[in-house]
C-alpha cells in the first residue's frame, strides 16, 4: 500500500504479533467513512441520529467502565527512570514491551487491523508531523477522520520520510466462544505506553478520547512535547484565539487550562462586548516555534474538536454548539425519544424523557445525570462559525499572549500579569486546579497541574520547566508573549462563582489585549502586574462592587499559605528544578513578606 519501508516492515510485524482476520489501509475518502460509519451501526456501536436534526451524525455509548483518560495506567518508559521524572509512571522499557508484547500476541484475532496515517497539523506544513495508528477499533477509526487530517493524502506526504508509530488495540480478540460487543475493550488490563527513544506509542485495553486517539494526547502532546524539547519548540495543552479590538487590531492568544476547565468555551467565546470579537484557532493543543522574525508561532494540529458536552449550550458557548450541529459523533450524551442529543445543561428544562448514557430509560425524576460528565462531541473544526480565516496557515499565527487558567475557588485571583518571562514560567509551573471528570478517579480535588501538562509531559517535568526558560532566553523579550494568569473560577463563601465567566471573560482579554498593546493600566503587587477596578471594562457587567474588589484581592495569608504547597511542590523535583523558579519562590515569599497587604 506505500513504498514506505519502515512503515510497510512495521504494517507486518503488528500483524504477525496480533494476528487480525484482515487489514484495511484507510484513504480517508467520504465514501469509506460513510461505509465505516455504517458498519458501525450494524454493529451496535454507533445509532443514526434524526437526519433533519442533526444530519450525518452517530450517538455511541461506551462501556461504563471506560469514559475517561486513566492516568494511573499511562506510562513514559523512557530508559531512565529519572527521564520520565516523578510526575508520570514509569517502567523499564524492556519490562514493559515484555509485557505488552504478551498482551498484543493474538489480541486482534477475528477483528479487522486498521492502518490510518494521519498529519497532526496542515498537510505538508514545516511544522506538521506525520503518524500512522494501527487500531482494531471502528470506532477510533471515524473519530481519527474528524480529528486529524488521515487516510490517502497523510500517506502521500509521508513518501519515504519518518512517522510515530501508534499502535492501539481495544484488548479484546474474539476468540471461538467471545461474541463481540457493541464497544469492546479490556476491564483488567489498560495500557497507555509511550516510548521515548523510539517515540512510539502503545495503548491496550481503552477505546475512548485521549486513551485511543492516539494522535492526540500521546502524540501531539507526549511524544510532541520531548520532540519540541530536542528541537527548541513547544507542544502546549492550549487553546489558540485571534482576538480583533473595535479599532481592527487582531492579536493572537494561548492558553492553557487542565482538562475540562474552559479551553472550549474560551476557543470560541462569544463576546459580550461590542466591537470585539474572537476567531478560534485551536481548542485543546498548540505547537508553537519560532518564526524567522524571532516570535513564537502556533499551529493547532488538530482538525476537530472532541469537546466536553455537558454544560454545552446557546447560552454558554453557541458557536460550539453551531459547530457540532451535523457530521458529528457523540459519545456517552443521552439520547432523545426523536434520536437527537441532550446533556445536562443544554437546556433549562430537562426533557421530560430520555435514553441516558447508560441506555437506561430517564425521566428528571431518575436523580441521575443523564450524560456522563465527561461525554464528549468530535465535530470538524471547519465547521465552526468562528474558525480563524489562518487556522490552517502552515506558518502558523503570531503569538502575543500566553494565559494560564485553573479552577481555584480561593486563593487566585480574576486575572494577573508575570513580570517577564521567568515570572510567567514560574507561575506555569505552579498552575494548580481543582480535578474534573476528564481523568478517572477524585473529582473536585485540588492539585498541582504546572502548564495544564501535569498528564501530559512526556519527560521530566522539571526539565520540562527548564525547557521553557531556555525557550525565554532564545529571544528577545519584547518578541516574547506576555504571561498572563487568570482564574474565572473563584467562589464566594456560599459557594457561588464571583465571576459570570464564558462571554464575560471577554473584559478581562481585553485587559490583557490593551497589556500586550503598551496599555499602563496595572498596579503593581506582590504577585504581578493587576488590574484595579478602574482598568476593568465593567461596564453593564451584572456584578456588586464587593464581588469584583473581591475577586481583585490578594490575602496575605493566604499567599503565604500557598508558597508553603509550591514548596512542597517543587521538592519532588530535587535538583532537576531550575534555579530559576527557585530564585522566583524566593522572590515572591519576600516581595509578601514586605507588601503592607
Ligand atoms: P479538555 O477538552 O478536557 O481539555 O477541556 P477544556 O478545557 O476544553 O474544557 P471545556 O472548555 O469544555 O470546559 C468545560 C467546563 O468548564 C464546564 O464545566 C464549564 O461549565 C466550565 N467553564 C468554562 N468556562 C467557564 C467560565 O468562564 N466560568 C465557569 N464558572 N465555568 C466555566
Ligand atoms: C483532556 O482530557 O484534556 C481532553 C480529552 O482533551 S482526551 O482526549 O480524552 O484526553
Ligand atoms: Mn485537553
Amino acid at each position: 500500500m506505500t513504498n514506505n519501508q519502515k512503515l510497510n516492515t512495521w504494517v507486518k510485524q503488528v500483524a504477525q504479533m496480533c494476528e487480525p482476520d484482515s487489514i484495511h489501509w484507510c484513504t480517508g475518502s467520504d465514501e469509506e467513512y460513510s461505509q465505516m460509519c455504517e458498519l458501525l451501526v450494524k454493529h451496535g456501536t454507533f445509532i443514526k441520529l434524526n437526519s433533519e436534526k442533526k444530519p450525518n451524525s452517530f450517538y455511541c455509548r461506551s462501556q461504563a467502565s471506560d469514559v475517561a483518560r486513566v492516568e494511573d495506567k499511562t506510562f513514559i518508559c523512557s530508559e531512565k527512570n529519572i527521564d520520565a521524572g516523578p510526575t508520570n509512571n514509569w517502567k523499564d522499557p524492556k519490562e514493559m514491551k515484555n509485557i505488552l508484547t504478551g498482551l498484543f500476541k493474538g489480541c486482534m484475532k477475528g477483528r479487522t487491523m486498521y492502518v490510518i496515517p494521519y498529519s497532526m497539523g496542515p498537510l505538508g506544513s514545516k511544522i506538521s508531523y506525520i503518524g500512522v495508528e494501527i487500531t482494531d477499533s471502528l470506532y477510533v477509526v471515524v473519530n481519527m477522520r474528524i480529528m486529524t487530517r488521515m487516510g490517502r493524502k497523510a500517506l502521500d506526504v509521508l513518501g519515504n520520510g519518518d512517522f510515530v508509530p501508534c499502535l492501539h488495540s481495544v484488548g479484546m480478540p474474539l476468540k471461538t466462544g467471545v461474541s463481540d460487543v457493541s464497544w469492546p475493550s479490556n476491564n483488567e488490563h489498560k495500557y497507555i505506553v509511550h516510548f521515548p527513544e523510539d517515540k512510539s506509542i502503545w495503548s491496550y485495553g481503552s477505546g475512548y478520547g485521549g486513551n485511543a486517539l492516539l494522535g492526540k494526547k500521546c502524540f501531539a502532546l507526549r511524544i510532541a512535547s520531548i520532540m519540541a524539547r530536542n528541537e527548541g519548540w513547544l507542544a502546549e495543552h492550549m487553546l489558540i484565539i485571534g482576538i480583533t479590538s473595535p479599532a481592527g487590531i487582531k492579536k493572537y492568544f494561548a492558553a492553557a487550562f487542565p482538562s475540562a476547565s474552559g479551553k472550549t468555551n474560551l476557543a470560541m467565546l462569544k463576546s459580550s462586548l461590542p466591537g470585539w470579537k474572537v476567531e478560534c484557532v485551536g481548542d485543546d493543543i498548540a505547537w508553537l516555534k519560532f518564526g524567522e522574525d524571532g516570535r513564537l508561532y502556533a499551529i493547532n494540529p488538530e482538525a476537530g474538536f472532541f469537546g466536553v458536552a455537558p454544560g454545552t449550550s446557546y447560552s454558554t458557548n453557541e458557536y460550539a454548539m453551531e459547530t457540532l450541529k451535523s457530521n458529528s459523533i457523540f459519545t456517552n450524551v443521552a439520547l432523545t425519544p426523536d434520536y437527537d442529543i441532550w446533556w445536562e445543561g443544554m437546556t433549562e428544562e430537562k426533557p421530560a424523557k430520555l435514553t441516558d448514557w447508560l441506555g437506561k430509560e430517564w425521566t428528571p425524576a431518575s436523580g441521575t445525570n443523564a450524560a456522563h460528565p465527561n461525554a464528549r462531541f468530535t465535530t470538524p473544526a471547519r465547521q465552526c462559525p468562528v474558525i480563524d480565516p489562518d487556522w490552517e496557515d502552515p506558518i502558523g499565527v503570531p503569538i502575543s499572549a500566553m494565559i494560564f487558567g485553573g479552577r481555584r475557588a480561593s486563593v487566585i485571583p480574576l486575572v494577573f500579569q508575570a513580570f517577564n518571562w521567568q515570572h510567567g514560567t514560574f507561575l506555569g509551573s505552579t498552575l494548580s486546579s481543582e480535578t474534573t471528570a476528564a481523568a478517572a478517579g477524585e473529582v473536585g480535588k485540588v492539585r498541582r497541574d504546572p502548564f495544564a501538562m501535569l498528564p501530559f509531559s512526556g519527560y521530566n517535568m522539571g526539565d520540562y520547566f527548564s525547557h521553557w526558560l531556555t525557550i525565554g532566553k532564545s529571544a528577545a523579550p519584547e518578541k516574547l508573549p506576555k504571561i498572563f494568569y487568570v482564574n474565572w473560577f473563584r467562589k464566594n463563601p456560599q459557594g457561588k462563582f464571583l465571576w459570570p465567566g464564558y462571554g464575560e471573560n471577554m473584559r478581562v482579554l481585553k485587559w490583557i489585549f490593551e497589556r500586550v498593546t503598551g496599555s499602563e493600566n496595572a498596579v503593581e503587587t506582590p504577585i504581578g502586574y493587576m488590574p484595579d477596578v478602574s482598568h476593568l471594562d465593567v461596564g453593564g457587567l451584572n456584578i456588586s462592587i464587593s464581588d469584583l474588589t473581591e475577586i481583585l484581592k490578594i490575602n496575605k495569608d493566604e499567599w503565604l499559605k500557598e508558597i508553603e504547597g509550591i514548596k512542597e511542590f517543587y521538592k519532588i523535583f530535587g535538583d532537576r528544578l531550575p534555579m530559576g523558579l527557585n530564585n522566583e519562590l524566593v522572590a515572591l515569599e519576600n516581595r509578601l513578606m514586605k507588601s503592607t497587604l
